[in-house]
């Protein structure tokens, strides 16, 4: 059971992202087909924005198809679309009526035209909103996501906009899909696996990471309030000594 410290919005991770691993074990371990998985998987999504907004966590990015994802079996690739559109459908209202903005990073734009058009509406429906966001990664890759940012700044600094040598982070982290959001305090990784992935590895720079073997068809609010607690007992240096904090 999740004590009062677990739930206390003191401390809490303003930004928590998280990479929904292990959709495919999961469902192999029943017998049932991947795609049994990432259903599955797609319906803790509502528990776990929830369990987010009562300990106070007030952006929550999550994993869903990264830019390496595409080689997976096309019929596999094919459902994942298919959940995508479904589940905005379902949840998208959900959004709308808990005021809760609704983004995507990564690629959109080279997602099948009825994922784009799913994407882009509920933006549109959620932009004014501000009780929380829900930052779905989507053709996501922290590479990509960087070239983009350096070719947006090459391009401007070719028109004279820029002077290069006043390229710093701030300038170049502005091109970044997550310009606006602050860096995720929290990432945590389910299914066993310790690694990023390709999920945001600019931004983790001084994110305390996460990881538990459980598979995210498994992980709901108890597990989520335990990740929370745990980084509540990190001590965050950004370079510092102990003593000066
Ligand atoms: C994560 O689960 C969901 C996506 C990558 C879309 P996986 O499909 O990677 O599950 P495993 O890692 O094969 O168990
Ligand atoms: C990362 O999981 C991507 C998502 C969870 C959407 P993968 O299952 O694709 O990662 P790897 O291939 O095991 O590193
Ligand atoms: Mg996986």
């Amino acid at each position: 059971m999740p004590t009062e410290f677990d739930k206390a919005k003191e401390n809490a991770p303003v930004h928590v992202a998280i990479i929904m691993d292990g959709n495919g074990r999961w469902a192999k371990e029943r017998g049932k087909p991947r795609i049994y998985g990432h259903n599955e998987g797609a319906k803790r999504i509502r528990e776990v924005l929830s369990a987010a907004k009562k300990v106070g966590v007030k952006f929550l990015t999550l994993y869903a198809f990264s830019s390496e994802n595409w080689s997976r079996p096309p019929d596999e690739v094919a459902a994942l679309m298919k959940l995508l559109v479904s589940s905005i459908e379902k949840y998208g209202r959900e959004l709308v009526e808990n005021r809760v903005k609704f983004t995507a990073i990564g690629e959109v734009s080279a997602l099948p035209p009825e994922c784009e058009k799913a994407v882009r509406d509920l933006e549109e429906k959620t932009r004014e909103f501000s009780e929380g966001t829900l930052a779905l990664a989507l053709n996501y890759g922290s590479r990509a996501e960087a070239a983009k940012a350096a070719r947006l700044l090459a391009q401007k600094a070719a028109r004279g906009e820029i002077d290069p040598s006043a390229i710093d982070w701030d300038m170049f982290s502005s091109g970044l899909d997550t310009a606006g959001m602050p860096d995720p305090d929290l990432i945590i990784r389910t299914s066993g696996e310790q690694r990023l992935s390709n999920f945001l590895t600019l931004q983790a720079a001084y994110s305390e990471l996460y990881f538990t073997d459980v598979y995210w068809p498994d992980f709901g609010e108890e597990e989520f309030f335990k990740a929370v607690s745990e980084f509540k007992r990190r001590e965050r240096r950004y370079g510092k000594t102990a003593d000066q904090l």
